[in-house]
């Protein structure tokens, strides 16, 4: 396949490895939205875009690559807030989109193991669930989009959560805390810990490098070939 590269930073070159690996070519980096004028004729050859961007620039991202009617796979994080807009769009102009805030494949099966033990513990109301998530400095969303994922998980089984919260030395009964620690160069941790007066039961992934990320991101790119409409992890997983 022809993959355009939508974010030349420290994910786009990772996935500009595994991409030669798997021996597609790269049609066309993008690093910034002059890029995209610039390089057009090379987009519209094109199968498809990997977008690892920046959370303010996926959305218009994602819209510039629907309206040349490339399929796009979104890695980025942070720009949920205009996920209706871009999921309306995808589906009433079948475009071809596939997103997750986490592609790789051990996470995706920590999110199966976080619905299990939520299921397992819910009932259990000493226990009390909680997120904690360590990044590199350098990250630009927190919470995580994966502690949304794992948090979004868990809420539906605690009707007395209303909803999760940014952890702030407070303590807050009715919510689900997440805590976002920023710290060196660390690729990616997340723990999910359920605590009571006379013990922890915790599941943790830690990612070692960002090749996992890459090669979800790829894996995902020749399955959405051929495919319209928005599809997620859980799509290619079954
Ligand atoms: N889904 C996952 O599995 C996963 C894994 C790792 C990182 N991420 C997310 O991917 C994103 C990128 O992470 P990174 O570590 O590569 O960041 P980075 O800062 O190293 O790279 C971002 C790149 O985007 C470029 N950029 C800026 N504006 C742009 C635009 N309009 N169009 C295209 N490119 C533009 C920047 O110049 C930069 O090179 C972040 O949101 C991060 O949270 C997701």
């Amino acid at each position: 396949m022809k993959i355009i590269l939508s974010g030349y930073g420290r994910m786009g070159k990772e996935v500009e490895n595994i991409a030669l690996e798997r021996h597609h070519t790269i049609a066309a980096i993008i690093d910034q939205p002059s890029d995209f004028v610039r390089q057009i004729d090379k987009i519209r050859q094109a199968d498809v875009a990997i977008d690892f961007s920046l959370p303010s620039a996926a959305a218009d991202n994602i819209l510039r690559f629907f309206d040349v009617n490339i399929p796009i796979v979104v890695g980025t994080t942070g720009w949920q807030d205009r996920f209706q807009e871009i999921e309306q769009r995808c589906i009433t102009e079948h475009k071809s989109l596939f997103w997750s805030s986490n592609m790789s494949l051990g996470v995706n099966l920590f999110f199966q193991l976080n619905r299990q033990l939520a299921d397992l513990l819910h009932s259990y109301e000493h226990y009390t669930p909680s997120i904690e998530e360590t990044h590199h400095i350098h990250k630009k969303d927190a919470p995580s989009g994966t502690a949304l994922m794992l948090a979004n998980d868990i809420l539906p089984l605690y009707p007395k959560l209303s909803d999760w919260k940014l952890a702030d030395g407070d303590l807050h009964a009715d919510r689900l805390m997440i805590q976002s620690i920023r710290k060196g160069e660390v690729v990616g941790e997340h723990k999910v810990c359920y605590h009571s007066e006379i013990d922890e039961i915790e599941i943790r992934h830690t990612a070692f490098n960002r090749k996992g990320f890459a090669l979800g991101a790829v894996v995902a790119a020749e399955w959405l070939h051929g495919k319209t409409g928005i599809f997620n992890m859980n799509d290619l997983l079954k």
